[in-house]
């Protein structure tokens, strides 16, 4: 080989040995897909979407060595093979002693809350999760976010969007009293805030606040990796540790953590829950078995077991990880340069476009993601997410920003989708004028976004 300067392009670092077929569908045929659903995306069937950018939650494509894992899966109903390598993947990676397989992260969310949560219980996290906030509610305490101001504020490149503000932490503590407050929780990345990091010195920081006031620590761990190489990427002092080094470190500063292993865990379904605390895991163990199955397979078969075992492992390969927030930050920058304001900068998993920037004539109770989400699939047959006021608006007035998220996908678009939808997004941004906004029909009591009715104003 030359000397020289190297090649510079991060490329995806997998070869595909298996395809699914897209089906194009043509403008008119979207058009028709589109009043049929009612103007709600949910409602739109897979088949009928040319790039699903719904969500990054199970849509990832396994590895060859996750599906010989899948073969070689143990399917005993007690002490499975597959259970023990699970186990040993999961203590090497976070040093937690109790592990709990769950069939998804919100499994995880409700035994932890059903056992610590209650009516007087405040649980602050920086933002919580929807299932994670409807799961602590469930159980009659009360969820608190609080996230950094600029976490608020779409154009702020903070580089770490997703940290606690420890000031409101230390008063929400002086005001509540430590032993009404069971656990302190970290989303990381923050989903619910763009998909921002959470830098080491907040996690220290908050450790060190919880361990003043006896509090437990706890992440809801769904996206550890990207937040771990985000840190590599952006906090001083960690460029030269490995991710999964990094990433070792963001589970030793807490006592335990949820996990839906959909994400990060590069599998299509699963979950964790990891505590360090004996008689809490023991009293977990019996909800375990009560719901979800018994402790060494959790409602999963063996086989799931050993797909996140290894999806584990491989999700804190550096090369994918750089190649996974390159792409996503790809993305965002090419819309920022034709002009659509995103959250900046872009977050690990997703970017969230600013649909309130995007539609500044429509107003917010004629929902402007909603109507960007819908013309994005009208145009091009992109199926993104509102979050928003249809999401979270409704008895409780507006949310602070009108998002629309584009979720990526782990290892299944190449750059040219991603072109595609830089492209389209491009060509709706310059036809902004003609998007109409949109009134409900129809709609449920809760959880209205899943199948809400619209048509066009
Ligand atoms: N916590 C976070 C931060 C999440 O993003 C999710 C799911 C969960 C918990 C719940 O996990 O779905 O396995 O029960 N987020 C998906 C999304 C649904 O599209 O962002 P689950």
């Amino acid at each position: 080989m030359s000397e020289g300067p190297s090649v510079q392009t991060i490329i995806e670092p997998f070869k595909i040995k298996m395809v699914e077929p897209i089906t194009l569908t043509t403008p008119e045929q979207r058009e028709a897909i589109l009043r049929k659903a009612a103007f709600n995306v949910f409602q739109i069937p897979a088949e009928e979407v040319i790039i699903d950018l719904l969500t990054d939650s199970g849509t990832a494509a396994m590895s060859a060595e996750q599906w010989a894992g899948m073969i070689r899966g143990d399917e005993s109903y007690a002490g499975a093979r597959s259970w023990f390598h699970f186990e040993q993947v999961m203590r090497d990676l976070t040093g937690i002693a109790h592990v709990l397989p769950t069939h998804q992260g919100r499994a995880s969310e409700r035994i932890l809350f059903e056992l610590i949560g209650g009516p007087g219980k405040v649980i602050p996290s920086n933002n919580h999760f929807d299932t994670t906030r409807a799961n602590i509610e469930h159980s009659g305490a009360r969820a608190v976010d609080l996230v950094i101001d600029e976490g608020k504020q779409p154009r702020s490149r903070h580089p770490f969007k997703g940290n606690m503000d420890v000031a409101k932490l230390e008063q929400l503590i002086a005001k509540t009293g430590a032993t009404n407050i069971p656990v302190c929780m970290m989303t990381v990345t923050n989903n619910s805030g763009g998909g921002q990091p959470v830098s080491l010195a907040n996690l220290r920081e908050v450790r060190a606040i919880c361990t003043k006031h006896g509090i437990q620590f706890f992440l809801d761990a769904c996206r550890f990796a990207e937040n771990a190489y985000l840190i590599k990427l952006r906090e001083p002092g960690q460029s030269n540790r490995s991710a999964k080094e990094i990433a070792q470190e963001m589970f030793s500063l807490v006592d335990g953590a949820t996990i839906s292993a959909k994400k990060d865990g590069l599998v299509n379904i699963g979950g964790v829950l990891l505590m360090r605390d004996d008689a809490l895991a023991a009293r977990a163990n019996n909800l375990l078995i009560l719901t979800e199955g018994f402790v060494t397979y959790g409602g999963l078969a063996g086989r799931d077991l050993e797909a996140m075992a290894q999806g584990f492992i491989e999700v804190l390969d550096e090369h994918y990880l750089e190649y996974r927030i390159r792409s996503t930050a790809y993305l965002g920058e090419h819309l920022l340069k034709a002009g659509i304001q995103i959250v900046e900068p872009p977050g690990g998993h997703a970017i969230y476009i600013d649909a309130a920037a995007f539609c500044p004539h429509i107003p917010t109770d004629q929902f402007p993601g909603q109507a960007l989400v819908c013309t994005l699939y009208r145009h091009a047959g992109i199926r993104a997410v509102e979050i928003g006021s249809v999401m979270f608006g409704g008895a409780a007035g507006p949310p602070a920003m009108e998002l629309v998220r584009l979720a990526i996908p782990r290892r299944v678009y190449t750059q040219s989708h991603i072109d595609y939808v830089i492209e389209a997004a491009a060509e709706v941004f310059e036809q902004r004028a003609r998007i109409r906004g949109l009134r409900i029909t129809e709609a449920p009591p809760a959880l209205r976004h899943f199948t809400a009715k619209f048509e066009e104003v």
